[in-house]
């Protein structure tokens, strides 16, 4: 399966530095990019690298209308959006979003052909007390719930340890590796058709460290944050992905 290195920019950015990084990424064969930017920035990055995939970071539930604030999946299509991240742990920590909320966005998504990237984790409490899988089946199933089986086996799930997030602390090799293949034990148990379900895993990749965790098994590319803000680093991250066996 051919790697997938997201970056995600968060709030960051400006028109000039967008440039300016838009400058320094190439597509490289072997691997899969994109960048989910902030909104505004959709309609800059029009024109990018070719090759390169464009995502956002949200989308609404609803399809049309009076939601005030709301970015629809079609608005998100229009500008060739391949890809939008739901779920991310700052939207369900921050703006109160409930693992059904998360199901619905990415139904939301699909439903206008853009993939939704799902993200899941647990924080450093739930880990300590042994209940990571127990936390992320739990997001799972409530996204299973709203899409079902056919749609499910369609989504790009990414492991986000919420711990690991901006913290320069990655999950260990063998964390990362529990936890993808929990993943995608848990995908079978509920008989989704799994083998081709890209599982990233994101948090605190870097430069140094990505090699290493995109050579574990079922570890499908990486969830960029931090590191794809700075081209030559965001670069190097997706040359490990496209190199790793
Ligand atoms: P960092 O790579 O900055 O840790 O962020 C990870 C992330 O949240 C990507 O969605």
């Amino acid at each position: 399966m051919t790697r997938l290195v997201a970056g995600n920019w968060k709030m960051n950015g400006s028109l000039a530095a967008n440039r300016k990084l838009l400058g320094e990424l190439a597509v490289q064969s072997g691997v899969e990019v994109a960048v989910c930017v902030p909104f505004p920035y959709l309609a800059q990055l029009q024109e990018r690298p070719a090759g390169l995939f464009l995502g956002a970071q949200d989308v609404s539930e609803f399809e049309v209308g009076a939601y005030t604030g709301e970015v629809s999946a079609a608005m998100l299509a229009e500008f060739g959006c391949r890809f939008v991240i739901v779920g991310h742990s700052e939207r369900r920590a921050l703006f109160g979003e409930d693992d059904l909320l998360v199901g619905r966005k990415a139904r939301a998504a699909m439903a206008r052909g853009i993939v939704p990237i799902v993200c899941v984790g647990e924080t450093l409490a739930e880990r300590d007390a042994g209940q990571a899988m127990l936390v992320i089946g739990r997001q799972l199933a409530a996204v299973l719930e709203v899409l079902g089986r056919e749609a499910m086996a369609a989504v790009v799930l990414a492991y986000e340890p919420v711990w690991a997030i901006g913290s320069g602390r990655s999950a260990t090799v063998s964390q990362v590796s529990v936890v993808h293949a929990g993943i995608r034990g848990w995908l079978r148990e509920q008989r989704v058709r799994a083998e081709g379900v890209r599982i990233l895993y994101g948090g605190s990749v870097k430069p140094e460290n990505a090699a290493e965790l995109f050579a574990v098994r079922d570890v499908d590319g990486g969830l960029i944050g931090g590191a794809s803000l700075v081209g030559e680093d965001f670069m190097a991250i997706c040359r490990a992905a496209a190199d790793a066996v």
